[in-house]
C-alpha cells in the first residue's frame, strides 16, 4: 500500500490540466453496452474506478481498447452474467443495470452495500426500472431485473435527499431503448447527467431536458456507435482551486468549465478568493483576508457534497467560525477526526460541522477513509507545517488522475511512498 508524504507550507503556483470527469466517464462507459457498434470515448481519466468499469465491460463480453485517454468499446455480444463480484466492489458500477436490462431484457447486479459516507440505497433506481415494466427480485445479495419489454412511463425520482444522479442515469439508459415516451420528474441536473444524455443522443437516442428536473426520453429501436469526449472533472477542478486558496497560491485550471463550478466559485469568492476567467482556463488565488463561510451541500446547481471536505479544510484557515452542513449523505464527516490530528478544531452538530478558523495545522500521519476525505487530507497536508503522511491513498487513485504528479508540477512537496 502507498502513502503520500507531504511537506506542507509551499504555495501552489502554475497551471494544471483538468482531467475528464470520473462521474461522467463511468455511466458513459456503461452506456456503451446499449449498442453492438463501436464507441469511442475520449478524455477518459486514468483512474482505478475507470479500470474497474472496463474490467466489468470485459467480463460482460465487450471488447475494449485503451490508448492514452481514449477508450474504445465494442459490445457486439453481451452476456448477461458477468463477474458480479466486481460490481459489488464499486458502487458506480450499479449503472450497468439500465443498459443490460434494455439490451438483454434481463440483468443481475450485486446490490451495492453502504459505504463510509452513508447507507447509499438504490430504491429509486429500482422504482424507475419497475415503472418501465421490469420485475425486480432481490435475492442472495443480487438484484435480478427482468422484463419481456420495457415501456416508457412517467415517474418521479426524487428521494429523501433530492434527486439521484446514478438513478437518473440508469433510468435514462434503460428508457433510451424502451417503447414510447418516458418522463423523469425530479431528475438530477448534474453536468454528468447532461454529458451522458449528450452521449446517448450521439448514439441515436432522443433525450430532451437533461440538466433540468424534467427529462423526456423517447425510446428508439436501436442505438448505434458514437464518438464522445467526456466533460472536465468539476470536482478535481474545485479541489485544485481550494488548494490554491488554502496555500496562498495562484493556480490556473486549464480546461475547467466555470459554468459547472458556479456554486464553488461563488463560495470561494465569498471567502475572499480572486477568480479570473480567461481563455481556456480559470485562475484562482487568495485575495484579501479569508472570511468564514456558511455552506450547505445540495444537489446541482447547489454546492456539491463532493467538495464539502476540501472546503472544510479551507475554513480552518479563515478567521471566525464557519458552518458546513451536509444534506446529501448522512455520514460524510469521516475526515473530521483525521483533520483533528493535524490540529483542526471542528465540532459535529447533527448534519453540521462547526469549524473554528485560523488554526495552525501541523503535519501528522492520517488515514484516508474515502475519496473526497482523502483529497481534503491532502489539501490539509499542503497547508500544514511539517510532514503529513496520508495513508491508504488507493482511495485517491480511484478519483484523482496523477494527483501527486500534478501537485508537484505546481510546486508542492509531495512524494508517493510504499508503507
Ligand atoms: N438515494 C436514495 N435512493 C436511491 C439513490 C440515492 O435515497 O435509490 C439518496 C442517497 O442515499 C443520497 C442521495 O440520494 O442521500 C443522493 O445520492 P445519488 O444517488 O445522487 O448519489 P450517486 O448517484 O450514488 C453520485 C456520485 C457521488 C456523488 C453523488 C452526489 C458517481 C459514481 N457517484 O453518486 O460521487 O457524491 O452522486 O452528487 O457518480 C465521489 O465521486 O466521491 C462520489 C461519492
Amino acid at each position: 500500500m502507498y502513502s503520500l508524504i507531504i511537506k506542507g507550507g509551499t504555495p501552489l503556483h502554475g497551471a494544471v490540466e483538468i482531467s475528464g470527469a470520473k462521474n461522467a466517464a463511468l455511466p458513459i462507459l456503461a452506456a456503451t453496452l446499449l449498442t453492438r457498434e463501436k464507441c469511442v470515448i475520449r478524455r477518459v481519466p486514468n483512474l482505478s474506478d475507470v479500470a474497474f468499469m472496463v474490467k466489468i465491460l470485459n467480463s460482460l463480453g465487450a471488447r475494449t481498447r485503451q490508448r492514452g485517454d481514449t477508450i474504445t468499446v465494442e459490445a457486439e455480444r453481451v452476456k448477461g452474467l458477468g463477474d458480479y463480484e466486481l460490481v459489488r466492489k464499486m458502487r458506480g458500477s450499479v449503472c450497468i443495470l439500465g443498459p443490460l436490462l434494455a439490451r438483454l431484457r434481463e440483468a443481475r447486479v450485486s446490490l451495492p452495500g453502504g459505504c463510509v459516507i452513508g447507507s447509499r440505497p438504490i430504491d429509486l433506481h429500482l422504482k424507475g426500472m419497475r415503472a418501465l415494466g421490469a420485475t425486480i427480485r432481490i435475492e442472495g445479495g443480487y438484484v435480478h431485473a427482468r422484463t419481456r419489454r420495457l415501456v416508457g412511463a412517467e415517474m418521479f425520482l426524487g428521494g429523501r435527499a433530492g434527486p439521484t444522479v446514478l438513478g437518473t442515469a440508469n433510468v435514462m439508459m434503460a428508457a433510451a431503448l424502451a417503447e414510447g415516451v418516458t418522463i423523469i420528474e425530479s431528475a438530477a441536473c448534474e453536468p454528468e447527467v447532461v454529458d451522458l444524455a449528450n452521449f446517448l443522443n450521439a448514439m441515436g437516442a432522443h433525450v430532451q431536458g437533461a440538466g433540468s428536473p424534467t427529462i423526456t426520453v423517447t425510446g428508439v429501436k436501436e442505438l448505434h456507435g458514437a464518438d464522445h469526449e467526456v466533460i472536465p472533472d468539476r470536482i478535481e477542478a474545485a479541489t485544485f482551486a481550494i488548494a490554491a486558496v488554502a496555500t496562498r497560491g495562484h493556480v490556473t485550471l486549464r480546461g475547467a468549465r466555470p459554468d459547472h463550478l458556479s456554486a464553488v466559485l461563488d463560495k470561494l469568492q465569498e471567502a475572499g478568493a480572486r477568480i479570473d476567467r480567461s481563455g481556456d482556463g480559470l485562475s484562482v488565488r487568495r485575495g484579501r483576508q479569508l472570511l468564514p463561510l456558511d455552506v450547505t451541500t445540495q444537489p446541482y446547481a447547489g454546492f456539491p457534497t463532493d467538495v464539502q471536505a476540501q472546503m472544510m479544510v479551507l475554513m480552518t484557515q479563515a478567521p471566525g467560525i464557519s458552518i458546513i452542513t451536509e444534506r446529501i449523505f448522512e455520514s460524510r464527516f469521516m475526515h473530521v477526526s483525521e483533520l483533528a490530528r493535524l490540529g483542526a478544531e471542528i465540532l459535529i452538530e447533527g448534519p453540521s460541522a462547526v469549524v473554528k478558523g485560523r488554526v495552525r495545522l501541523s503535519g501528522a500521519p492520517v488515514m484516508a477513509s474515502d475519496l473526497r476525505a482523502s483529497a481534503a487530507l491532502v489539501v490539509a497536508g499542503l497547508v500544514a507545517r511539517g510532514e503529513t503522511r496520508v495513508k491508504r491513498i488507493y482511495h485517491l487513485d480511484r478519483g484523482y488522475e496523477r494527483l501527486d504528479e500534478k501537485l508537484r508540477k505546481l510546486g508542492a512537496k509531495v512524494q508517493r511512498a510504499r508503507d
